[in-house]
């Protein structure tokens, strides 16, 4: 099995079904993830720990999905020098903009990559291109499947065609 490379984190298992999408994208990549439940405001120095010790613990990058006053993403940003990705979760009320704002507006020294409300499978491949840097077989992998999105793009345009015509035939 690969090294563990990503570590998953979010507020609570209600975000789960969000971010499940960054693991499936990281788990077809072949790369090793951690998912665990730590909270900022429930489980604070849990939280600490947990960014303190991420170098050790053998992560590169980080991915963080909260929700509401979403701290998470930008505290742990704040106790490590990994790059941190942050995905805004929506909850019931407000859309997710409270959620986008609480961890896209961070202040000038502590960056979050913040992916669109709810984008975990962006995440996922945010933090594919991060370990991609140093690793020429994941550029070949990311390389590969940029190519099968716009071959995606022209099957769908092709059957979209083949529908007009059926629809417009007299
Ligand atoms: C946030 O509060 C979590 O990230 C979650 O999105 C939200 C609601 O949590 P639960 O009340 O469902 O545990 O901290």
């Amino acid at each position: 099995m690969a090294a563990t490379k990503v570590a998953i984190v979010m507020g609570s298992d209600s975000d789960w079904p969000t971010l499940e999408p960054a693991v499936k994208i990281l788990n077809e990549f072949g790369v090793q993830v951690d998912v665990s439940v730590i909270s900022a405001h429930r489980t604070p120095e849990e939280m600490l720990q947990f960014a303190k010790n991420a170098v050790e613990s053998g992560y590169q990058v980080i991915i963080a999905g909260a929700g509401g006053a979403a701290h998470l993403p930008g505290m742990i940003a704040s106790a490590t020098s990994l790059p941190v990705i942050g995905v805004p979760v929506a909850l019931a009320n407000l859309d997710g903009l409270d959620s986008l704002l609480s961890v896209v507006q961070m202040p000038a020294g502590i960056p979050v990559a913040t992916v669109a409300i709810n984008g975990a499978k962006n995440a996922g491949l945010l933090a594919l291109r991060i370990l991609a840097v140093t690793d020429e077989v994941l550029t070949k992998k990311l390389d590969d499947y940029r190519e099968s999105l716009k071959d995606l793009v022209v099957t769908k345009n092709t059957e979209l065609q083949n529908k007009i015509k059926q629809q417009l035939k007299p």
